[in-house]
């Protein structure tokens, strides 16, 4: 084999005159009047090669050659043609002249060639993922990928964390999500469950005395993928001892603030921080994306004023109207605010009321009800003519949130109010420990139930469980949740208390959690950390907003792996040694 001496992104003039080898694919074939031209792509670049009739044997070869085919060419680099250089290209200057040429590896006619990759369906991608992979906008990606990870472990070795590696097969650990289960062969009837997340063992580690831990860490989860949540994906996880929540904080910004510089050559500025109550209370939102205003005006007071049943009668039962000023909002059709109305129903509410701004009055929609407080509505809310407003109206304050809190990000969008370029990172702090779960009755972890409560709050445990904050934050960017940790209870009583008030007793407790319990007693140093996403991380860092991009090798929606075709049914005999029976048993066309 032709030993390459040079990357198909590196020759420049400045070569012009020496002998190279190049290696790689073949990008695309033109013949000009018995010149052949060749693009030759590798990881690097691309770099012409030209083979003329005059050398036979390399010029009849390459004229076999057809996309994709794997060669390896040698020749002399030469400057191309006045008016033929390609200043789009790095080795646009030159070409090599080609007077060998080796074929590594012939390749049938593929389904796509990585120029067309971007026109054919996502499920012909992923079926053939190496050569979706060739794209070199998808390699671009998973250099990124490569950098970022690699910032990370070197900013945490610089900063004394150890990166130690947790089980895959666990116990399951209860962090909101459905766990995969694994059946074990020597234990017939019990299963292993992939791990969520490494939270229960990073802790063990404060315990063993590790002090700082970093892991860059594979978690599964089985929920429905989506355009940023995959089952299969990758944390950027830490814990720390002898801390709080500022010295977590503060490690993460340095962090984001080094991956930010060195990838994007972006400077993070010191990240603001906001209470969990006031994100709600102004975005309706506990990740509010802050690049775009339309914040949420509490107009409860003005609606009581009015004769309007659907602001009236939630009032009376406890509820709340806010509104939100959508800038130029009454170009949208009637057609448009119904549909947005039908789509707000999904969150709760029963409609959405809405009016236009015109002639300095309101105007369409509810104007008519609203008719007395217009005036100094358009002052609350600082609209102008050509806005529309939107109203949040309902017995339950979540409600009215969420339902602001979803349309004010649909609209930013739909409007393009969004100037790109922004990044706009914020802590949200002051989460509430617990949230109750109406379905369930029961009280459910906002983050998870090692999560320690905050000090003043302590004491409300008993008498307001509902109304007591915990030492949870949350790293957002541009609206995204991009991490979340806590301090943890460090206290074998308090954790104790907490799982009692989960509805979990002292001996179900005992049973999940006993190592924990029992850790927690020999001397457990206060401790808390963060795990950040970092897929999602990457997806920010490259502009995509589809998870699947960042990742080698996907899930498609439905939890599918095109390429290798998994999951897969499997032979009776695997099932027997695992002692499992399959209710609905297909037979094992695809088994592996
Ligand atoms: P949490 O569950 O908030 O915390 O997860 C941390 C971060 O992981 C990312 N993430 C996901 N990314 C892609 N697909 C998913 N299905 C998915 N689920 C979560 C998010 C999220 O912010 N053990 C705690 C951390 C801690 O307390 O230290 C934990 O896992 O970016």
């Amino acid at each position: 084999m032709l030993k390459r001496t040079h990357h198909c992104g590196q020759l420049r003039d400045t070569d012009a005159g020496s002998t190279a080898t190049v290696a790689g694919w073949v990008n695309s074939y033109r013949d000009h009047g018995g010149v052949i031209f060749i693009d030759l792509r590798d990881r690097e670049g691309l770099t012409q090669l030209v083979f003329h009739p005059e050398n036979k044997e390399a010029h009849d070869l390459a004229d076999k050659l057809r996309n994709e085919d794997v060669i390896a060419a040698t020749g002399k680099v030469v400057p191309r043609a006045e008016g033929m250089a390609n200043p789009k290209l790095a080795t646009g200057a030159i070409e090599v002249d080609c007077d060998t040429l080796e074929i590594l590896n012939k390749a049938e006619t593929p389904p796509f060639t990585p120029d067309e990759a971007g026109k054919v369906g996502e499920a012909q991608r992923l079926k053939y993922r190496y050569l979706d992979l060739r794209r070199p906008a998808m390699q671009k990606i998973l250099r990124t990928r490569h950098r970022v990870t690699k910032i990370m472990r070197d900013y945490f070795d610089e900063e004394g964390f150890y990166e130690v590696e947790t089980p895959f097969l666990c116990r399951s650990t209860p962090e909101g999500a459905r766990d995969f289960l694994v059946p074990s062969r020597l234990h017939a009837g019990s299963f292993y469950a992939l791990p969520q997340s490494p939270q229960l063992f990073k802790q063990i580690l404060m315990v063993a005395g590790l002090e700082k831990y970093v892991q860059i860490v594979r978690c599964f989860r089985d929920e429905d993928p989506r355009a940023d949540r995959q089952a299969e994906f990758t944390q950027l996880d830490l814990e720390m001892s002898f801390v709080d929540q500022d010295d977590v904080m503060n490690t993460v910004e340095g962090l984001v603030r080094r991956i930010w510089k060195q990838v994007a050559d972006i400077d993070v500025p010191p990240v603001q921080r906001m209470t969990y109550a006031e994100a709600m209370d102004r975005f309706g939102s506990d990740r509010p994306d802050l690049r775009f205003s339309m914040e949420l005006i509490d107009v409860t007071d003005l609606a009581s004023q009015t004769e309007f049943k659907v602001f009236t009668g939630s009032i009376a039962a406890g509820g709340q109207v806010k509104a939100i000023r959508v800038p130029g909002g009454a170009t949208l059709t009637r057609k448009q605010t119904d549909g947005l109305a039908e789509w707000v129903k999904q969150f709760g509410a029963g409609g959405l009321p809405i009016c236009k701004v015109e002639n300095g009055t309101v105007a369409t929609g509810v104007a008519k009800f609203i008719e007395p407080i217009a005036g100094a509505l358009i002052e609350k809310l600082g609209a102008d003519d050509g806005d529309l407003i939107c109203f949040g109206v309902s017995d339950k304050k979540s409600v009215v949130a969420r339902v602001l809190g979803e349309l004010r990000v649909k609209l930013a969008h739909e409007l393009k109010m969004i100037e790109p370029g922004q990044w706009k990172w914020l802590w949200v702090v002051d989460f509430p420990l617990i949230e109750y779960n109406d379905e369930q009755k029961r009280w459910d972890s906002l983050h998870h139930p090692f999560t320690a409560p905050s000090d003043e709050d302590l004491a409300l445990l008993e008498s307001d469980p509902g109304a007591v904050r915990s030492k949870a934050y949350d790293l957002v960017l541009n609206g995204s949740e991009l991490g979340g940790g806590s301090i943890r209870i460090h206290s074998p009583q308090v954790q104790q208390k907490i799982f009692n008030l989960l509805g979990i007793d002292d001996e179900a407790a005992k049973a999940k959690f006993g190592f924990l319990l029992d850790a927690l007693k020999f001397g457990a140093p206060p401790h808390g950390g963060l795990a950040i996403g970092l897929d999602r991380m990457v997806m920010h860092l490259c502009g995509t907003t589809n998870i699947r991009d960042v990742i080698a090798f996907p899930k498609t929606q439905n939890g599918a792996d095109l390429m290798t075709e998994a999951p897969s049914t499997v032979d009776l005999a695997q099932l027997d040694e695992l002692s499992l029976r399959v209710q609905t048993h297909h037979a094992p066309d695809k088994a592996v």
